[in-house]
């Protein structure tokens, strides 16, 4: 069964002259069309106003947070009273309760069981499965072929967390998973955009859209399902994530029968990582082999660093500390094109905001997109620029100008183990080869619910000489 445990107020009644400036909107539909249409455009628009601004009061209440220190106030001040709310209602089909939907008391209960699953030691055992991967599928490349990299990394990526999350990795099995999550995606997508009830009403009918997810999702809980069943009466245990869950224990817990989560949680919980760590990791992933290919010095920089560092073997996570320039080159991909380009946060109760009152029942967002690319924050914001990440420029940025995985309790989880991935997937595949830029692409964003490139990034390869003096393949 599933379990809200905090209650929304739908649409609070607000009085607009109390509210922080905004652009205009429409009667009764108010921004929701143009929300749908080009949120980001709507977004941009609405920064002109300040910093805490009214995007819409109808049907919903929507406001945009763009200074660091409110949106500190935001995360982590006032964390007992916002939650995620109808920001993540439909992530739900998908994921269900899991640490990305779940609001309140369950919120912290799983993410206190689930924390220890992250710390880094934990992590680190899968560092073998991400450079293996990774050079299992460089194996694939031909040299001076053109290929789509976001379709590489997300295929990569894919094999990556199928293997460490679910300890699977037969083709078939990986790529109907893949499938079944395109097809969620996909769904969330067009529902997302579409009002409550309509899209309660279409998620009951027999569309082709909801069909394919429905299929795709059958596919997921049959997979999970089984996989929990088959280890609960083997009691045998693996290394995956899912194994990992099956054991935790709540110390906590005031009966025996509520210490272990429950088979519908692990479910949830696994799919939901599923989720928030395949695609994002791709994304980062994508928009940093752009970067590199479009700054062929930064790029050469980058694979000397490499070369040095490494010599043409396969990079361990004790390595990662010794590519401080491969760090930064991330960091500032991260910054210009943030993998979740907008948070947000849905009040349960009424809060305070640089001095503005926000009724309960209103959504916040606070994009990372707008944030990072301020020039308060960051000079020439727009250029690609590693070398600004200096110990004292980050001494010196507030807290929230750079959030790529969010901050306070609901900080990313995955963060640690989605920097390793893809430190390690830079580092493998940089001493191989080098990307080119294809000059007939012109790259362009397609913000989702990641800030995928629209039409894909098509990409020129090319096989390294010296490749660090790497045999060709072992
Ligand atoms: C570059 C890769 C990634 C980026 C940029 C990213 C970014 C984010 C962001 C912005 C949030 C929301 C934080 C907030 O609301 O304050 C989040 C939450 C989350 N992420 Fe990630 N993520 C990445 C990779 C991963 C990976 C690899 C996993 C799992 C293995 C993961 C699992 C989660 C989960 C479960 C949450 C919900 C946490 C909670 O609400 O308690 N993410 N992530």
């Amino acid at each position: 069964m599933r379990t809200r445990t905090v209650d929304y107020p739908r649409r609070p009644a607000v009085d607009r002259s109390l509210l922080p400036p905004g652009p205009r909107e429409l009667p009764i539909v108010g921004q929701s069309l143009r929300y749908a249409s080009d949120s980001l455009a709507l977004l941009w628009e609405a920064a002109g106003y300040g910093d805490l601004v009214t995007v819409s009061t109808k049907p919903i209440l929507l406001f945009l947070v763009t200074h660091p220190d409110l949106i500190r106030d935001l995360f982590v001040t006032n964390h007992r009273s916002v939650g995620r709310g109808f920001l993540t209602e439909t992530y739900r089909y998908l994921m269900g309760d899991g640490l990305v939907t779940a609001d309140g008391p369950l919120h912290l209960r799983q993410r206190r069981l689930m924390q220890p699953q992250f710390h880094h030691s934990r992590i680190a055992g899968y560092a073998q499965v991400m450079t293996d991967f990774a050079d299992r599928h460089q194996r694939g490349w031909q040299d001076a072929s053109r290929v789509d990299i976001a379709q590489e990394m997300s295929d990569l990526t894919l094999h990556i967390v199928v293997k460490t999350l679910f300890g699977l990795d037969p083709p078939d099995t990986v790529r109907r998973i893949g499938e079944a999550f395109e097809a969620s995606n996909d769904y969330i997508t067009v529902r997302g955009n579409q009002p409550v009830t309509l899209r309660k009403l279409l998620h009951r009918m027999p569309t082709s859209l909801t069909r394919r997810f429905k299929r795709g999702l059958a596919y997921l809980d049959q997979t999970v399902y089984g996989l929990i069943a088959q280890r609960r009466q083997s009691g045998l245990d693996g290394d995956d994530l899912l194994s990992l869950l099956l054991n935790v224990r709540d110390e906590e817990a005031d009966n025996p029968e509520d210490a272990v989560m429950t088979d519908q949680q692990v479910r949830d919980e696994t799919i939901t990582l599923f989720a928030a760590g395949h695609e994002t990791t791709a994304v980062a992933l994508t928009w940093t082999w752009y970067l590199l290919a479009t700054h062929p010095d930064i790029q050469r920089r980058f694979q000397a660093e490499l070369d040095g560092v490494l010599g043409g073997r396969p990079p361990t996570p004790a390595d990662i500390s010794n590519l401080p320039f491969t760090e930064r080159v991330l960091t500032e991909s991260m910054r210009l094109y943030p993998p979740i380009w907008s948070t947000g946060r849905m009040t349960f109760r009424p809060i305070t905001l640089g001095g503005w009152e926000i009724p309960a029942g209103a959504g916040l967002v606070a994009p990372q997109l707008l944030v990072q690319r301020d020039p308060r924050w960051f000079d020439d914001p727009l250029e690609f620029r590693p070398d600004r990440w200096t110990p004292e420029f980050r001494e010196n940025l507030p807290r929230f100008a750079y959030y790529p995985f969010g901050g306070g309790p609901r900080l990313c989880i995955g963060e640690g183990f989605a920097w390793m991935e893809a430190m390690l997937i830079l580092a493998t595949l940089g001493q191989r080869w080098t990307v080119r830029h294809d000059p007939g692409h012109e790259a362009a964003l397609m913000p989702l619910v990641s800030l995928r490139p629209r039409g894909g990034m098509p990409m020129f390869l090319e096989r390294r000489e010296r490749a660090g003096a790497m045999p060709a393949a072992a």
